[in-house]
């Protein structure tokens, strides 16, 4: 059987080294990026790179090199240093093999169908917080998907601080952590009246917006008041291969985004793109509250077609073949990413029971740096 970690030969080239390995692979090793990878750059304790890369000069080169079956041994022409790579780790972060590989999308999108899977979504709260194996599902399962409910949680309040310790440090806001919805005499933000929410993202004015929510239900016995929860990175991709003159307008383009609410002595102003993708074209972010929407202040040239663009994507996150619909009871913890997945809620009379959810966020890194962390990633 050839092995992927076994050396052939190696060849020096005019900047790199050639390496050739026993499954037919062939990886260029940059002689400045060796240098600076030499397992010695790193401290002891701090895991920290502390080898200064002004400490050589970008001519430096290999004046011998071997390997074994298990290490290549590099010997350099400056400062009399050696380095050897296990071959493992050298072939695991091999550039070239990396940068051939065809970008994979970690999202699973999902519409109105994924109701019938739902059972995918729902956790047990004493299991996430007993058992690692469960926290790291979980975990999967909200990134990939970018949504869950975590039932039987308790129903005292802030007691959804013990979900987000298990991840790392909550995001503050001006809302304070946690935030309360519930109906208000004189409310600051219409997700304190027994309204109808449109679908939404929330604190689209932040300059960086808040990556997941979690909603956890502590009172839910009002009539009405259901949640509802659309994918935006599929209504996106929908619009991408239905409508790609509006999506182009969507991510080509800034609006405004404001809050001036009357309990504070700021006002927030950011301008973002609605849709937000990245380098491998994969979606990063949506952006998108009416409640929050400033002034636009695009060309006169394009004014029209973006407000074509615009309202046919809001009209797209409120289709019923997108939206999934549910109501939380009390113990459930609605946790979703804020900066794809919008949520909405129907009406509710004030007068029939009570409705009190507490909010937090916490950053999409969060969730991603604990899951490198509980996959036992090495770097
Ligand atoms: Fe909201």
């Amino acid at each position: 059987m050839q092995d992927k970690y076994k050396i052939v030969k190696i060849l020096k080239k005019n900047k790199y080294l050639e390496i050739y390995w026993d499954d037919n692979h062939i990886s260029k090793f940059h002689f400045l990026w060796l240098r600076d990878n030499c397992p010695t750059a790193f401290h002891k304790d701090t895991r920290m790179r502390n080898f200064n890369i002004l400490s050589v000069s970008r001519k430096i080169k290999p004046i011998n090199f071997r390997f074994t079956s298990k290490n290549l041994h590099v010997s350099w022409s400056e400062n009399n240093h050696n380095s050897i790579y296990n071959l493992k780790w050298t072939r695991d972060n091999c550039y070239t093999e990396k940068n051939l590989q065809s970008y994979k999308s970690e999202y699973q999108l999902w519409n109105a169908q994924f109701a019938n899977k739902i059972k995918l979504i729902i956790f047990d709260y004493r299991k996430i917080v007993s058992d690692e194996k469960e926290l790291k599902k979980w975990l999967q399962v909200i990134y990939s998907f970018g949504i869950t409910i975590i039932e039987n949680a308790p129903t005292k309040k802030k007691s959804a601080f013990k979900i987000l310790d298990k991840i790392g440090k909550y995001r503050e806001t001006f809302f304070g952590t946690p935030f309360e919805v519930i109906n208000i005499a004189k409310p600051n933000n219409q997700a304190y009246t027994a309204d109808a929410l449109p679908n939404h993202t929330d604190l689209p004015y932040y300059e960086y917006v808040p990556g997941y929510q979690f909603l956890h239900c502590l009172k839910n016995d009002a009539d009405g008041g259901s949640s509802t929860a659309v994918d935006g990175f599929a209504v996106a991709e929908y619009l991408k291969n239905k409508e790609f003159k509006k999506f182009k307008l969507l991510i080509e383009n800034e609006v405004v985004f404001k809050d001036n609410d009357y309990t504070q002595k700021n006002i927030r102003i950011q301008k973002s793109p609605i849709i937000k993708i990245n380098k491998n074209n994969d979606y990063e972010e949506i952006r998108i509250n009416l409640g929050a929407m400033g002034t636009l202040d695009l060309s006169p040239n394009i004014m029209h077609h973006f407000y074509e663009a615009y309202t046919f994507f809001y009209q797209q996150l409120h289709n019923k073949k997108f939206q999934i619909e549910f109501k939380l009871k009390a113990g459930d913890i609605f946790c979703f990413d804020n900066r794809r997945v919008l949520h909405g809620r129907t009406k509710f009379d004030a007068n029939s029971g009570n409705r009190h959810l507490q909010g937090y966020y916490i950053e999409r890194e969060e969730i991603i740096s604990k899951l490198n962390y509980l996959n036992g990633m090495k770097v």
